[in-house]
């Protein structure tokens, strides 16, 4: 079990009061989560104390500083149990790392007539990109449609995968419909047509056990920011051969091993893909988000947000005019939802002036809005430091936009 109140404490945000002495109720946390003090003093200690550029300079705080950096790769290996910290590809954010893929296999393997997977319930990063590479490559891009409730329909994959299929890229949690799809089973029936895989983790490795090994993806990506580190520090897992074959993203200092002026050599998996410095801060500070998480445990980080999202559903099915989208069982923790006749950015603004925040609007998700035959919707997202109390002082708040809103 977690202790809330000890959790609570480590984040100095959740002390602040908002519109007039509101205590501030964070219900947005698939869009970013808050900082704990380890991590926050992570950052400040490494600038404080050992800041110096990685792989570079030949003196003692350099040498420091690119041991800090590179514990951080194993630790992320580590935490989601990846063969080799070679696997392990530092980027800005999960955007950047399916940008990477989607280049760079696009590059080496793509050809006019093959085929691209994505499903239905893509967050726009995992749609535009493959959409232009579609546009560059002349693959064409094919999408796994949902059915009832926003479950993919996995019917309709098996009719549309085939030899054509060069690679899937897929949502593991939605985080507009909450939609925790069975990736088990695509990754093994896209392995069955020799097709690839990326698994777009954004929503699902902060807030449960991840084993890259046991799912036996190719590729995962996530970003540090959703998972209590900063934001500008993002995670690309590939399989180790399959990095090697692929050709550089980016370009410059540091991915190269000899360069002369009419050509270069560049150096092996992982470091062929991080030009330039990196954010070493923002590793360093991963490095202690995870040690943040696994110190509560993946297990009970996951059980308590069962508990939550069951208790904000149940409370949210009380109010009539309330309709909740997504599937009603075996979902991720968050909650999307429209009131009748009510904008979901005028709920928004209502619920703030309560101290409470949550998101309004597509997600960037608009084609699950369409689907939703919606304009957009609100959505309630819950993590480690939020309990059942914020959930009952979020829908007395609600209540209050239904009398605002009704009685008028
Ligand atoms: C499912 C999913 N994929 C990708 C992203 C993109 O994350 P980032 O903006 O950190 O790159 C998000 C962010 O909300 C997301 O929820």
């Amino acid at each position: 079990m977690l202790n809330i109140e000890k959790i609570k404490s480590d984040f100095p945000i959740l002390k602040r009061k908002v519109n007039g002495e509101k205590p501030l109720i964070y219900l947005d946390s698939a869009a970013t989560t808050q900082k704990p003090l380890q991590v926050i003093d992570a950052i400040s200690n490494y600038y404080k104390n050992s800041n110096a550029n990685v792989h570079r300079g030949v003196y003692s705080i350099g040498h420091e500083s690119t041991e800090m950096y590179e514990n951080a790769r194993k630790k992320v290996a580590k935490f989601i149990n990846a063969k080799s910290e070679n696997s392990i590809v530092f980027t800005r954010n999960a955007t950047e790392s399916i940008n990477l893929i989607a280049k760079t296999y696009a590059k080496k393997f793509l050809k006019a007539n093959d085929e691209i997977l994505v499903s239905q319930m893509e967050h726009h990063s995992n749609l535009i990109p493959w959409q232009i590479i579609a546009e560059e490559s002349g693959a064409k891009l094919k999408f796994i449609p949902l059915i009832e409730n926003g479950i993919l329909d996995l019917t309709q994959l098996e009719k549309l995968i085939s030899q054509k299929t060069k690679i899937i890229s897929l949502v593991h949690v939605s985080n507009t419909l909450g939609t925790i799809n069975p990736i088990e089973k695509i990754i093994s029936l896209a392995h069955s047509f020799n097709a690839k895989i990326l698994i777009d983790a954004s929503q699902s490795v902060p807030h449960m056990e991840i084993d890259v090994e046991k799912l036996d993806c190719d590729f995962l990506v996530f970003s540090g920011h959703k998972m209590l580190a900063p934001t500008g520090i993002g995670v690309l897992y590939g399989k180790e051969n399959l990095l090697e074959e692929l050709p550089p993203f980016l370009s410059g200092g540091e991915m190269i091993s000899e360069v002369h002026l009419e050509t270069a050599n560049y150096r092996q998996t992982p470091w062929k893909f991080e030009a330039g410095t990196p954010n070493v801060s923002g590793t360093i500070a991963l490095s202690t988000a995870i040690d943040y998480l696994l110190s509560l445990g993946m297990g009970n980080i996951h059980k308590h947000e069962i508990e939550l999202t069951q208790y904000a559903i149940y409370e949210l099915n009380k109010i009539p005019e309330i309709k909740i989208f997504g599937p009603t069982e075996n979902r991720g923790n968050v909650v999307s939802f429209n009131f009748e006749n009510i904008h979901p950015h005028d709920i928004s603004t209502i619920l703030d002036n309560d101290g409470i925040c949550i998101r309004a609007g597509h997600n960037c998700t608009q084609p699950i809005i369409r689907w939703l035959n919606v304009s957009a919707v609100a959505r309630v997202s819950f993590y480690i430091y939020n309990t059942k109390e914020d959930i009952d002082i979020f829908i007395s708040s609600l209540k209050k936009v239904k009398k605002i809103f009704y009685a008028t």
